[in-house]
């Protein structure tokens, strides 16, 4: 085991959707890794469940197939043996009771498991799934669910899948997981806020003129369309990791690292974001659609192609000016973005100070570009102070905005965990603080539902912008209004 790894408990891991992409990318290969970490305590067991009827042994060899593929060399064939000991397969249709008594009798084989639920499934049947572990008792005290996003389309279907999961499982029992929580920079944003003394002061409208975030992907829709086309970068990207990571930077400090102290600072930023509606939703707001382009360095087709559709108004890129009505950061615009198809792959919050009051140096200096501090996401996770210095040499003061620059690889020395090794094992021990209440997935949707009832009424159709680039030029427009411009890595 690492020398920081916290042994867990002995636990199940049932995997509903347990042949799904999320299962084979990501689950199983996070808990493989945990494995290889020596976490994962001897006697636990994963279940993979799914509606396909298959033999054990070929899931087993779907699972070997995807642990090579995503972790490579170290997935030598003995350590992948050996992980799948634990793992097993039960076909199971959540919306049939045939099979379930079987399930619940191999699930009750050993009573001091602690056992997870993994809803990674269509939320459609959450509902099911949920009922029927009450049926078979197995929402009993030592028992937890995840539930994937979407939680939801909007806040009332948000409600009804809260309501229905919460009549089998207590709130305590409910991990409602956003990945991006668990991502070692959003962790670091504790860190450096809260662990430095140097940071917070500055940490205000005061001394910020405006914070940009942004979460670009190359990758189209690829195989998910039809669950895509129903939600759209807004319902799919901005009412969780946005506002999540937005909660993360503009939260007042939590008295402890307690749950429900962090988890209330988070619900008043979202209580205390300014509501975009039919009022004014055309200027905070920019939706677009990838067309085909130049992307990936290749021909990249557009968003109707890869839909296989002829029309879709959806948005695949949504730019847009949040404001937070509070004393720390009134008058601060939090600018949020994110699309697919653009021309790189890079999640970052930037935090832009305002300007110097005053210059003591000469015209011939150069220019003082306010101070900026760039937390990088992904990928080449770290942090970036920029700074003015004096660049070297005689002839005259000339300065020059360079960067203190902190990779996490470099500093720690390791590879940055995927952030669903952590947010696994924290439903394993019970601990909720990187997952989103109810309270707060709510509270995101009653401020996401205004702005898509405003797109709706306006019939606003989402602009055209070709695959490759940074999205439509009234994004550009949106920041460049307000005198700003977005963030260009490394100046
Ligand atoms: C998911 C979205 O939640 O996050 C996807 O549904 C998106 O559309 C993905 O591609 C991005 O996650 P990451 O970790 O690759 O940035």
């Amino acid at each position: 085991m690492s020398t920081h790894a916290k042994p867990v408990a002995v636990f199940d891991l049932v995997i509903f959707g347990g042949t799904g992409d999320l299962a084979m990318r990501k689950l199983l290969p996070a808990m493989f890794r945990r494995f290889l970490d020596e976490q994962i305590p001897a006697h636990s067991r994963i279940i993979g469940v799914a509606r396909e009827e298959q033999a054990e042994s070929d899931y087993r060899e779907r699972v070997r197939e995807a642990l090579v593929k995503a972790i490579g060399k170290e997935a030598t064939q003995a350590k992948v043996d050996a992980f799948l000991d634990l793992v097993s397969y039960r076909p199971l249709d959540a919306t049939r009771d045939a099979g379930w008594d079987d399930f619940a009798e191999l699930m009750g084989a050993v009573q001091d498991h602690v056992r997870v639920f993994y809803l990674s499934t269509s939320p459609r049947i959450f509902v099911d799934i949920c009922e029927r572990l009450r049926a078979h008792q197995l929402n009993g005290e030592g028992s937890r669910v995840v539930i994937e996003k979407p939680i939801g389309h909007d806040l009332a279907s948000a409600r009804e899948i809260n309501d229905a999961v919460g009549a089998v499982f207590e709130e305590n029992q409910i991990f409602r997981i956003d990945h991006y929580l668990g991502k070692e920079t959003v962790q670091n944003l504790l860190a450096l806020r809260f662990a430095n003394v140097l940071l917070e002061p500055l940490w205000n409208a005061a001394h910020i003129d405006h914070v940009q975030i942004t979460v670009a992907e190359t990758v189209g829709v690829e195989q998910r369309g039809p669950y895509y086309d129903n939600a759209g970068a807004l319902r799919d990207m901005v009412q969780n990791h946005l506002l999540q990571l937005l909660c993360m930077v503009a939260m007042e400090p939590p008295a402890t690292l307690d749950p429900d102290a962090v988890r209330d600072e988070k619900l008043k930023v979202l209580h205390a974001l300014q509501p975009i509606d039919a009022a004014n939703a055309a200027q905070e707001t920019v939706r677009g659609q990838y067309r085909a382009g130049a992307a990936n360095g290749g021909a990249a087709p557009g968003y109707l192609q890869d839909l296989g559709a002829d029309e879709s108004s959806t948005e695949t890129f949504v730019a847009l000016k949040a404001q937070i009505r509070n004393w720390r950061w009134a008058g601060v615009p939090f600018y949020l973005r994110t699309g697919k198809r653009l021309p790189s792959r890079v999640s970052e919050i930037v935090m832009y100070f305002r300007d110097i009051p005053y210059s003591i140096f000469e015209a011939g200096s150069g220019s003082i570009a306010p101070n900026k501090l760039v937390l990088r996401l992904q990928p080449d996770e770290g942090v970036k102070l920029w700074l003015m210095a004096k660049s070297p040499g005689p002839g005259g003061l000339r300065l020059q905005s360079v960067p203190l620059d902190m990779s996490f690889a470099e500093a720690f020395g390791v590879q940055q965990p995927d952030a669903y090794e952590r947010l696994l094992l924290d439903v394993v021990r019970g601990n909720p603080t990187l997952f989103m209440r109810r309270d707060e997935v709510e509270a995101a949707w009653r401020w996401i539902d205004p702005i898509l009832a405003a797109w709706d009424a306006g019939r606003d159709t989402p602009r055209a912008y070709a695959a490759g680039t940074w999205g439509p030029s009234a994004s550009v427009a949106l920041i460049e209004r307000d005198g700003r411009t977005w963030h260009d890595d490394d100046h």
